[in-house]
């Protein structure tokens, strides 16, 4: 079993980035910028952004973040959005999901300049994704076609089998692992909660994505010998035996599956890490205009 190691390949990207970001500044170049938008007080999207800006001052990015309370109004949301959208120092910006009920996600996610969509959730950038078009590609998806690059992972003519639907991942997952690209040009099954015989499928899996968000759901009589596991899950759970008081686990039984894995992605360190590169990268993208 090799592990799928998240932090070290992520760690490798942000060097690469931040020698880019030096080199830049150096011949007169701008600091690409990032901006966030953070709602309410959510204890894991707060982890997930300071994260981000963190990520943002380790490769020497500019990074803006706008706190707002879970009662903002659309409209004021909408308001924010666009003072970013017209500010011409911002190369990019992220509104940090889950937003509150009262908040029409897609209105928002609409309202930010495709151009300026560094998680590639726009309804442009993902038609171009499935075009096979030059775009933003999302983050976590983006992150995990690295991981299988960097690793060397054979795709062509497997089966890859996806787990969980969400605009965010699986959906996005699904499409670009049928792309004819490298990694890509596996046989997809997308499933969800609606399908029927789940294990009869997974057990066909040589790649299995796993993005559903219940923990230590997929469990060894799931699963082939020689499979590469991908585990997108992070569900936090209280502990006493951490410093923070919280431990993170996955959506697979990590420890039962693990010995029948070819490769496999950790929790933490495995997919989150690269999550956040990713972003970097469609920053640094953003801030050539290479694309727009
Ligand atoms: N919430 C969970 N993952 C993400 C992500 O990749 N981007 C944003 N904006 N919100 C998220």
């Amino acid at each position: 079993m090799i592990l799928l190691d998240g932090k070290k390949t992520s760690n490798d990207i942000k060097d690469e980035i931040a020698s880019e970001v030096s080199q830049l500044v150096a011949n007169g170049g701008k600091k690409p910028h990032l901006a966030a938008i953070l709602i309410g007080d959510n204890g894991a999207s707060e982890t997930y952004v300071n994260a981000k800006v963190k990520a943002c001052l380790e490769v020497g990015f500019s990074s803006t973040l706008v706190r707002l309370d879970t009662s903002v109004t659309q409209e004021q949301l909408l308001a924010e959005v666009e003072k970013i959208n017209i500010n011409s120092d911002i190369d990019g910006l992220i509104v940090q999901l889950p937003l509150p009920f009262h908040i029409d996600e897609m209105k928002v996610t609409e309202s930010i300049l495709p151009s300026k969509d560094v998680d590639g959730f726009h309804p442009t950038n993902i038609g171009k994704m499935a075009l096979n078009l030059p775009t933003y590609l999302p983050a976590t998806p983006a992150g995990i076609l690295e991981l299988l690059l960097r690793y060397n992972i054979e795709t062509s003519g497997k089966h890859c089998v996806v787990i969980g639907r969400s605009h965010i991942v699986g959906s996005p997952m699904s499409i670009l692992m049928a792309r004819n690209t490298n990694p890509g040009n596996c046989t997809v099954t997308l499933t969800h909660s609606r399908t029927k015989n789940l294990n009869e499928i997974t057990k066909t899996a040589d790649i299995l994505i796993v993005a559903l968000g219940k923990a230590e759901f997929v469990t060894a009589n799931m699963v082939k010998d020689g499979v590469v596991i991908i585990d997108v899950g992070i569900t936090r759970i209280k502990s006493d035996k951490t410093k923070s008081g919280w431990k993170l686990l996955g959506d697979v039984d990590f420890k039962g599956v693990k010995n029948k894995c070819n490769f496999i992605t950790p929790v933490p360190g495995g997919v989150g890490p690269m999550t956040i590169a990713m972003l970097l990268k469609n920053t640094l993208l953003s801030s050539k205009s290479n694309l727009y």
